[in-house]
C-alpha cells in the first residue's frame, strides 16, 4: 500500500516534467528553500496527491450540482457566477509568477488554511440548502463527500507541515463565516455557488501545488525510492 502510492507520485511526478517546461522551477527556487524531507514525509506527500486526484471528481460535479438545485437565473446551464468575493476564504485565482514563487510553508499553509476553514462554509452551505432544497439529497451527499474530503487533507498537510517542523498554527477571524444582514435567498443562493466555486478551484490549484512538489523533490523522491 505504501510503496504503491509512492509509486503513484513517481509515475505522476514524470508525467508532469515531460508535460512541462524544465525552465520554470529551476529559476525560481533557491537552494536554500529545499528541505531535507524524511521518508514518511515524502509517502504523506504522496499520500496527498492521490487524494487530490481522487477529489477532483466530486468537486467539479459539486458546483454543477448546486447550481442545478437552484432555479433560474442559477440554473441556466450558460449562467456564469459574479466575481463575488467571501469573506476570509481565500481565492484560488493566482497569478503564476506568485504560484511558482511561494516557499514551501506559504504554499503548505495556505491550502491548509482553505482546506480547515472550508469546512464550516460547506456545512453552512448544507444547513442553507436543507432548508431552501429539502429534497436535494444528491447535493447533501456531495457536500458531505467535500467536507469529509477536505478535513482528510487539512489532516494530511497538518502532519506533513510537523513533520517538516512548521508551525501548523492557524489564526482564523471570529467569525469565520460572516453573517448575513438581511434574508435574500438569492444572495443566500449566489454566496453558496461561489463557496462550491472555490474549492472547485481549490482543488485544481492543490493538485499543481502537489506536482510542483513532486518535481522540486524529485532527486529525494528517487533516492528514497532506491534505498
Ligand atoms: C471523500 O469522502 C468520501 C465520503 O466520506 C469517501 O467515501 C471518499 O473515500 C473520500 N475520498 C478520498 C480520496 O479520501
Ligand atoms: C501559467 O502556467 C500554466 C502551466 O505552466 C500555463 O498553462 C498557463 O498558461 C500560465 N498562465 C499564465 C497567465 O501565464
Amino acid at each position: 500500500m505504501r510503496s504503491t502510492a509512492l509509486l503513484t507520485f513517481l509515475v505522476v511526478f514524470v508525467s508532469t516534467a515531460i508535460g512541462l517546461t524544465m525552465a520554470d522551477t529551476d529559476e525560481h527556487s533557491t537552494s536554500s528553500d529545499v528541505a531535507e524531507l524524511s521518508k514518511d514525509t515524502i509517502i504523506l506527500f504522496s499520500e496527498t496527491q492521490k487524494i487530490v486526484e481522487n477529489i477532483q471528481s466530486n468537486a467539479g460535479s459539486l458546483l454543477a450540482t448546486y447550481l442545478s438545485f437552484q432555479g433560474a437565473p442559477l440554473s441556466n446551464p450558460e449562467y456564469h457566477l459574479p466575481d463575488v468575493k467571501i469573506d476570509n476564504l481565500p481565492t484560488a485565482a493566482m497569478d503564476n509568477d506568485t504560484f511558482l514563487s511561494q516557499t514551501d510553508e506559504t504554499r503548505l499553509k495556505n491550502n491548509l488554511y482553505f482546506y480547515s476553514a472550508i469546512v464550516e462554509f460547506l456545512q453552512i452551505v448544507k444547513t442553507e440548502q436543507e432548508d431552501l432544497n429539502p429534497f436535494a439529497l444528491d447535493l447533501t451527499a456531495k457536500l458531505e463527500e467535500a467536507v469529509a474530503n477536505s478535513t482528510t487533507l487539512s489532516n494530511k498537510i497538518s502532519a506533513i507541515m510537523t513533520q517538516m517542523g512548521m508551525s501548523v498554527t492557524i489564526e482564523f477571524p471570529k467569525p469565520l463565516v460572516v453573517p448575513y444582514e438581511g434574508s435574500s435567498y438569492f444572495r443566500k443562493k449566489l454566496r453558496g455557488g461561489v463557496i462550491c466555486k472555490e474549492y472547485k478551484d481549490r482543488v485544481f490549484l492543490t493538485k499543481r501545488d502537489f506536482e510542483f512538489l513532486a518535481k522540486k523533490y524529485q532527486g529525494q523522491l528517487i533516492q528514497q525510492q532506491e534505498e
